[in-house]
């Protein structure tokens, strides 16, 4: 099921079978966006309510126009500055972008993922793919593509769904999403761009983190292993994850030192895939401090131990 061959890739999607992409975000897993059947196959595959709308990802920026309307000056700005890279907009949607893509809402989420491979897949099938991370509902999202395997292996069809192998995600958390809906952008989720990028390419105030806006999907128990996380270090812990200056306490087991943020955002979600696979039932994991990706790793850890 695993492949590296691009054009049965694009093949298979255009026949509206299912295909796990690599991103540098998180890999995931997609569908043809014009195919109402395939896309609704992707929420049968993740298990995950019908309510949750999916990404749709371009290779370019021009394509934009073909899925969302009334785009602001700004919003296209951030689209050109930003793509192809960790950013989704959230656009009014086109005539044509279906309930089965927006969840039934009026706006549509787009971007454009910086990976060579799915940038080829993309512009090698010609389609817009919608794309959710490629995990069930509510575990973690995948970084390998073994993690994929692992995650949706016995969900996808070994005779017509592929999982793309682009190897490990460079940065390892879900893109940032930005609300252009209103007359300024307000973020819905921290990724790697950072609330201080969108405004300096807005040119707007940002409304760092819109708590009234709440995305479907950003719920808490995302982001979680089975594992009982800890932000601190606790007695009742058996490993550890956290930044290299960070000592392991006697008797925890080290999951992961990480020497950046960056690093730590690249190794957070396999990490905690390894203490599930190591059956423990409850980890610490240490939050970074600092802006820009520590605030996305802090988010994602308070996310996993709520
Ligand atoms: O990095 C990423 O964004 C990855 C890779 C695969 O691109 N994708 C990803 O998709 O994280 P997913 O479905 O796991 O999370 C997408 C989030 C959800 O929280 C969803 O509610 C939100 O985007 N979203 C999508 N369209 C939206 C819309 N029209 N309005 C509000 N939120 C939206
Ligand atoms: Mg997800």
């Amino acid at each position: 099921m695993i492949t590296t061959s691009l054009e049965r890739a694009a093949r298979a999607l255009q026949g509206g079978a299912l295909v796990a992409i690599p991103t540098e975000t998180v890999y995931g897993l997609a569908a043809d966006a014009r195919n109402e059947a395939a896309v609704l196959s992707i929420y049968a595959v993740k298990g995950r309510p019908s309510n949750h709308p999916v990404i749709v990802h371009i290779a370019e920026v021009d394509q934009l126009d073909e899925w969302a309307i009334n785009i602001p000056t700004w919003a296209r700005a951030l689209a050109e500055t930003f793509w192809p890279g960790p950013l989704t907009l959230i656009l009014p949607r086109a005539a044509h972008v279906g309930d089965w893509i927006t969840g039934g809402q009026e706006s549509v989420g787009v971007r454009a993922p910086d990976h060579a491979l799915t940038l080829a897949l993309l512009r090698e099938s010609g389609l817009g793919v919608a794309a959710p991370s490629a995990n069930r509902f509510g575990s973690l999202s995948p970084t390998s593509a073994a993690a994929v395997l692992e995650e949706l292996g016995e969900y996808l069809d070994p005779a017509e769904d592929l999982i793309l192998d682009g190897g490990e995600c460079e940065i390892g958390v879900e893109s940032t999403i930005v609300s252009c809906l209103g007359s300024a952008p307000s973020i819905l989720r921290l990724g790697a761009i950072t609330a201080e990028q969108v405004a300096v390419v807005s040119g707007l105030n940002v409304v760092a983190v819109d708590p009234s806006v709440r995305a479907p999907g950003t719920l808490a128990q995302h982001y979680s292993p089975r594992a009982h996380v800890c932000m601190e270090v606790n007695e009742k812990c058996e490993a550890i994850i956290a930044l290299a200056d960070v000592d392991t306490p006697l008797g925890m087991v080290r999951l992961a030192s990480p020497d950046t943020a960056a690093q730590y955002a690249h190794e957070l979600y396999a990490a905690m895939r390894e203490a599930d696979h190591r059956g423990y039932t409850c980890i610490a994991v240490i939050p970074p401090s600092g802006e820009g990706i520590a605030a996305a790793v802090r988010d994602r850890i308070t996310r996993a131990s709520a």
